[in-house]
């Protein structure tokens, strides 16, 4: 009998996961059963777990907070979105028997925007935050070749600190909070790649950040709209969307990396927004 292929999301916590759920749907498009777990992890236990998990034959996982960036410390190889995230989610063991790290998040949300007609090419795009979920995002963002693209962030140090590191590949603006009521530019999109939205919060924005036809663009997601998609739409923002494509997206580019076949993305979306929405 073969054996079904092995996968996990590792992270603490990792309980709401909605990533085996996600893949069991991408799984199942193919007519394949997979074995797909959510396991939580301690600090100590993490390096001695993945290898372990590899050794028994596992076939990939991925990596959710707070993991994301030791997974890339121990990575044998890295991809260079991964070098540029400094970050790692999905781990693979190559045929020479070394450890893969790559980063699919910000393709997801590439990937994301270009489906729902939103495609950064050319447009005015705000990058508010600049820890690890903004950091993630930049090299696909700027690969996306945006007219112009700035971070704001509420440590302004930090979003120079980003800046200043893509400054090889474009010139990228800086703008702390207090500096955006004053700003004359209009954004045709605004990511929030900021955690508030976990904690419900909006950061500190003035009402008219965006041009007449902007886009908000969400990377957290909820049964509900954001916070921060609610301040957007009581803007007149005449497009709000939230994180689940996004996540979907990256999950299927793990997938096609572990698998080699790309699944279907619109249907599963369909089914954790009803799910959700239960
Ligand atoms: P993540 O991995 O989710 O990006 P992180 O690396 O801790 O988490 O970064 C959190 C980001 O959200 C930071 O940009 C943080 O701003 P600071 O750098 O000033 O801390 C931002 N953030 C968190 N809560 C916020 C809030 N209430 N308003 C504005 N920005 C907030």
């Amino acid at each position: 009998m073969q054996k079904t292929d092995c996968y996990a999301v590792i992270g603490n916590p990792v309980r709401h996961s909605r990533s085996p759920r996600i893949h069991q749907l991408f799984a199942q498009q193919f007519g394949h059963a997979i074995d797909y777990q959510a396991v939580q992890l301690e600090q100590e236990e993490l390096l001695s777990w993945v290898y372990g998990f590899f050794e028994a034959g596992g076939k990939g996982l991925n990596v959710t907070v707070p993991f994301k960036q030791q997974a890339f410390a121990f990575a044998q190889v890295r991809s260079d979105r991964a070098l540029c995230a400094q970050a790692v989610n999905t781990l693979l063991r190559g045929k020479d028997g070394r450890l893969y790290g790559d980063t699919t998040d910000g393709v997801g949300l590439l990937r994301d925007l270009q489906r729902q007609g939103c495609s950064p090419e050319g447009r005015a795009v705000l990058l508010l935050g600049a820890g690890g979920a903004a950091r993630s995002v930049l090299e696909p963002l700027i690969q996306a070749r945006p007219g112009y693209l700035a971070i704001a962030n509420r440590t302004v140090a930090k979003a120079r600190e980003l800046a200043e590191m893509m400054a090889h590949r474009c010139a990228v603006g800086v703008f702390s909070f207090e500096q955006l009521p004053e700003c004359p530019q209009r954004w045709d999109l605004v990511i929030n790649a900021t955690s508030a939205s976990l904690g419900h919060q909006v950061p500190d924005l003035p009402e008219h950040l965006w041009s007449s036809a902007g886009v908000a663009y969400d990377m957290v997601y909820a049964a509900e709209p954001t916070a921060f998609l609610r301040f957007a739409a009581s803007c007149g923002v005449s497009k709000t969307i939230d994180g689940l494509g996004m996540l979907v997206e990256q999950a299927a580019e793990s997938f096609f990396l572990w698998r080699g076949q790309r699944p279907s993305v619109e249907p599963v979306i369909a089914s954790l927004r009803q799910e959700m929405n239960a």
